[in-house]
């Protein structure tokens, strides 16, 4: 082999290159505040419960706990999320916003935007949002998205955002295989984890700028409402007050689904204990 045929294989080993460190994360950052204070770990336990060490040791706004592996990572409703080293992203950015407590609810609909733009951008693929915290490529999920608040319910302190995106994860469980996907699985080739991370942090930074200005939804409401999955298709309510159908119109300037019923009437639906379903299963 010639030297430029070996310096060619080289640079090529080294743009199929995924593995992460924060040297790598910092030069492809292109952040003004997000992840520009960025705290890497080969593996944690939770990438959320570190965000909430790290925000109790005064660490400041913007701050991204990337982690190659979880040892209890969260899911929603107490439920755990399979964190594998080496193939997905795990994600926590830090926020101190000075928003009201009901308003923090939004962050969530913020993240989805930003990371489904992301994805779009990164990998060209059709990431689409599945209110409030999932994004599907191909009506399945690859994206989780996990925020909670520091402390509960009384004025905001910090709010830590969790992001789980499947980026070259293989295999799922049995019971995921309807539902879950990987962004590998879908492009049919490997996806880069850190660019991608980067380019989350880039669409992260410049929508919650647009949405801090007036802590809602008002200036994303369509470019949101674009990216809705079962945007005016049939979709069942499970709330626990009781279950109910309807027609997903979008979200309103609160980020609250509004559902249409059969009589007409619209409901409101608020990101809480609220799950929305496609009639037809996960989408
Ligand atoms: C869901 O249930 O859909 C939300 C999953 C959120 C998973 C991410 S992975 C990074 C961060 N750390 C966690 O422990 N959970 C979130």
């Amino acid at each position: 082999m010639t030297v430029i045929e070996k310096k060619k294989e080289a640079a090529a080993e080294k743009l199929q290159d995924d593995s992460l460190s924060e040297e790598k994360l910092k030069s492809l950052m292109q952040t003004k505040v997000f992840g520009r204070k960025l705290l890497y770990l080969e593996a944690v336990d939770s990438t959320n419960t570190e965000g909430r060490r790290q925000g109790l040791l005064s660490a400041p706004h913007g701050l991204l706990v990337v982690a190659d592996k979880q040892e209890k990572g969260k899911g929603r409703r107490g439920r755990s999320w399979e964190s594998d080293a080496g193939k997905n992203i795990f994600m926590t950015l830090l926020l101190r916003p000075a928003i009201q407590p009901e308003h923090v609810s939004m962050l969530t609909l913020v993240a989805a935007l930003a990371v489904a733009r992301a994805i779009r951008e990164e990998t060209g693929l059709p990431a689409m949002i599945k209110w409030p915290n999932d994004i599907v490529v191909n009506r399945k999920k690859a994206v989780g998205i996990l925020t909670e608040m520091n402390p509960e319910k009384q004025a905001v302190g910090f709010v830590i955002c969790g992001i789980g995106i499947n980026v070259n994860q293989i295999g799922f469980p049995e019971e995921f295989l309807e539902s879950a996907t990987s962004l590998y699985l879908e492009k049919g080739e490997r996806v880069l984890r850190a660019p991608l991370i980067a380019k989350c942090m880039e669409c992260f930074e410049k929508y919650y700028a647009v949405f801090s200005r007036k802590e809602t939804m008002s200036e994303l409401l369509d470019e949101y409402n674009e990216l809705l999955v079962n945007r005016d298709a049939g979709v069942r309510v499970l709330d626990p007050k009781g279950e109910y159908g309807g027609t997903a119109r979008g979200i309103n300037n609160e980020g609250e689904l509004l559902v249409e019923k059969e009589d007409g009437t619209m409901e409101k639906v608020y990101a809480g204990e609220v799950s929305v379903r496609g009639i037809y299963g996960y989408v």
